[in-house]
């Protein structure tokens, strides 16, 4: 039965296979494993409880490739304000767009950045990636909340970038369509928006990632 609910989860395994994995430390693979293997375990045990709170979309931690956040940051350059990651994993996303930012040759402008997650355990080890990068990255400028995409409210993010699949970009697009400022922009990776024209489109394959902005949606 969850087989038949969860194409989707099928999907975006079979594409995740075959993207390389980004290197760590060992330090950071031994946490990372245990990690990963206390999120399946808690995705296994949450997910048949919560699946109606998914509207029957069922969206697996499946984190970004190395270069498929090279993308979203060239898609991000000279964009101004805040972000936000919906469903945004182990905080990979954020993480490089704020180091990034602050590097001195960057082309960025972020004051802030925020993910949202329903995985307790990702959220936790996110504030926990936080707290280490804390000699790098201003404290005050990321968080993360545990909540559901579709309880957040869009309306103050200037700029927005999801990594979902198929089923949840239709849904979001009525979202984006509300919710989104004027001059916001939105960066999807994988599965780009079934309707809106991207304004810009980069990588090829597992990697790419489009941008749209609410003129794009007319
Ligand atoms: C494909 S992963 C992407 C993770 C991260 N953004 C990245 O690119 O590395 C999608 C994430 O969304 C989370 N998720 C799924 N449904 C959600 C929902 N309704 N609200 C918030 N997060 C959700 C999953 O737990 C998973 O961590
Ligand atoms: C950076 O962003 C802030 C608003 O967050 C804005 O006031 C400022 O002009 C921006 N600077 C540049 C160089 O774009
Ligand atoms: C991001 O970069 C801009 C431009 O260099 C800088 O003004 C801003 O303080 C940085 N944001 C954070 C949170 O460090």
């Amino acid at each position: 039965m969850m087989k038949e609910e969860c194409k989707e989860c099928e999907e975006i395994h079979r594409q995740g296979l075959q993207s390389q994995p980004p290197k760590l430390t060992s330090a950071g693979k031994t946490v990372l494993a245990v990690g990963a293997g206390a999120a399946a375990l808690i995705y296994g045990l949450t997910v048949p409880f919560l699946l109606p709170g998914f509207r029957k979309i069922c969206l697996p931690f499946v984190p970004a490739t190395e270069q498929q956040i090279t993308n979203v940051i060239r898609c991000l350059r000279g964009r101004s304000g805040s972000i936000v990651d919906l469903g945004s994993g182990d905080g990979r996303i954020l993480f490089s767009i704020m180091k990034q930012n602050v590097s001195k040759d960057s082309s960025l402008n972020i004051s802030t950045a925020d993910g949202v997650e329903l995985n307790s355990w990702l959220v936790w080890y996110s504030k926990f990636t936080k707290w280490r990068l804390r000699n790098v990255i201003p404290r005050q400028s990321m968080n993360f909340y545990k909540r559901d995409i579709f309880k957040t409210d869009l309306r103050h993010y200037d700029n927005i970038v999801v990594f979902g699949v198929e089923s949840l970009m239709v849904e979001l697009e009525q979202k984006f369509k509300t919710e989104l400022k004027n001059d916001g922009l939105i960066i999807a990776c994988r599965f780009p928006l079934p309707n809106w024209k991207p304004v810009m489109e980069k990588g090829e394959g597992i990697d790419k990632v489009w941008s749209y902005d609410i003129f794009s949606s007319k």
